[in-house]
């Protein structure tokens, strides 16, 4: 039989333990930030509901209807579906290579923060104590590597671990885990909030972030960014959400599961932007200069801008510091072993591998794969496959999964599948989406980007970095994926039923 959660609500909390992540508290902040502030909040509000929403419950639902992982869901929806799987499966393993790095940032942060090691420069701390990556930018080499960076080794090693032990207990453990993973960064947020809000100069900050600028809601690139973010951030298109629902019992509820996440998860990305929006504010106070010039790129919001302003703080700057890396070190966790979670599922299903040795693989792979992201000039190559994955992979995804469930399985009868079990009915306007309203965005998004990329390289990075980090890395995924759908499934004979 197939693993099940143990406890009631174990589904949901998981799921927005998932969505709930560096996306929420890293992420976001950012993506506003160089979306020009509170512009953003307007298409990522739509993103959510046009897309983020309708394709939760469309990925519940075939998880939890098909009792598979991704590749084995799309499989029994039609065969030939079985690739849009994959596709997912491979994108959330590139994502968990990079993510488990930033994982090991925070963690490195955290113990950097008992003593404030960043002082007032949180900026050379990132660049050189943390990520090392100076000697790179010195020499203009970008897209070498220049061997692992000493600051971030042992945590890198330490948040594997963490991840591979939990994927390894399997579903009970994950259903145990995650009562403490998901509640605690979420009250920490809230902590950090009100410090913020307290500061002196808070309301600048959040002026900032909540001032709408609909000029900008002209320019695709802004729309493009709230529709990554939304599949980033609920966890979609990775195969997580699809291994997650499989493990559910056949009468459970989706819609109500879906919009407990998904306003779980923009709760949280809203209070996490009033949280490091208002302390930039202060600090843009202590500093003397506008808002948008307190950080130089909005990467650095989390890992250069709070920091700093953690130093200038007049209480407890220490505990605030504690508090910040240990919220993004848990945030994070969750996300993480989901998205490894999704690649393990589907192996275990293709090849009716046992648990143990597919977390084993697939960790393993990951962790090394992941080491190229803990090098010296690897923060570039974060941003480069982080750009492609999301912008082209996750939103290629989306789209296909739009296309073949919505038309070809049909949107109405996972609609019905949903409305058969669920406490809030959903209407017509859930095949609009997924039929029409979400792939002609993304269609529409994806050719824009397109043209955009092929006419100048993401951030002039070097050629190479474009191709193998980029359009190469895509032909991969969609090249596996078919390759991998080619290979005969291993259906799990009757006798080993009751193994996991
Ligand atoms: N949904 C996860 C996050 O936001 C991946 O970090």
């Amino acid at each position: 039989m197939r693993e099940r959660w143990t406890w009631r609500g174990a589904f949901v909390v998981a799921a927005i333990g998932s969505a709930v992540g560096l996306g929420n508290l890293w992420r976001f902040p950012y993506v506003v930030y160089d979306s020009g502030g509170g512009a953003f909040l307007i298409p990522f509000l739509v993103a959510l509901v046009t897309a983020g929403i309708p394709l939760m419950m469309l990925e519940y639902t075939l998880g939890k209807k098909f009792a598979g992982a991704a590749p084995l869901a799309m499989k029994r929806a039609k065969p030939s579906f079985e690739f849009v799987g994959w596709w997912a499966v491979i994108i959330g393993f590139g994502i968990i290579t990079y993510y488990a790095s930033i994982l090991a940032w925070s963690l490195r942060y955290l113990v950097g923060a008992f003593t404030l090691e960043w002082g007032t420069d949180a900026g050379t701390y990132l660049y050189d104590t943390v990520l090392g990556i100076m000697p790179v930018l010195e020499a203009g080499a970008y897209g070498s590597l220049m061997g692992i960076a000493p600051g971030l080794l042992v945590a890198f090693i330490v948040g594997w671990l963490s991840i591979f032990f939990i994927i390894y207990s399997g579903v009970k453990g994950l259903g145990k885990v995650v009562m403490i993973t998901m509640p605690l960064p979420f009250i920490l947020i809230v902590i950090l909030m009100i410090r913020g809000l307290t500061l002196p100069g808070a309301a600048e900050g959040l002026n900032f972030y909540l001032r709408p600028d609909f000029a900008a809601l002209a320019n695709p690139q802004v729309w493009l960014a709230a529709y990554g973010q939304v599949f980033f951030t609920l966890s979609l298109a990775m195969g997580i959400l699809i291994a997650y629902a499989s493990y559910l019992p056949k009468d459970a509820d989706i819609s109500n599961n879906a919009f407990m996440t998904s306003t779980a998860d923009a709760f949280t990305a809203f209070v996490s932007g009033i949280a490091v929006f208002s302390v930039t504010g202060y600090m843009a106070g202590q500093l003397n200069v506008p808002v948008n010039e307190v950080v130089a790129s909005g990467v650095g919001l989390a890992f250069v801008a709070y920091p700093e302003a953690i130093s200038l703080m007049p209480v407890a700057p220490a505990l605030i510091g504690v508090i910040f890396f240990v919220t993004i070190f848990t945030l994070g966790l969750d996300s993480a072993f989901s998205l490894t979670e999704g690649v393990v599922a589907g192996v275990m299903d293709k090849f009716n591998m046992k648990r143990k040795t597919a977390a084993v693989l697939v960790s393993g792979l990951a962790f090394l794969v992941g080491l190229i992201f803990i090098s010296r000039g690897g923060l570039l190559w974060l941003d480069q496959v982080d750009y492609f994955l999301n912008n082209f992979g996750l939103v290629l995804v989306g789209l296909f999964t739009c296309i073949l469930v919505g038309w070809g399985y049909g949107a109405q009868k996972i609609r019905e599948h949903i409305n058969e079990y669920s406490e809030i009915k959903i209407g017509v306007w859930f095949d609009i989406c997924i039929k029409f309203i979400t792939p002609i965005v993304l269609i529409v998004l994806l050719y824009l980007n397109l043209v955009e990329r092929i006419r100048e390289p993401y951030e002039g990075y070097p050629a190479f970095m474009q191709i193998i980090g980029g359009w190469g890395l895509m032909a991969v995924v969609i090249i596996l994926g078919v390759v991998l759908m080619l290979i005969k499934t291993k259906e799990k004979p009757q006798a080993e039923e009751g193994e996991v």
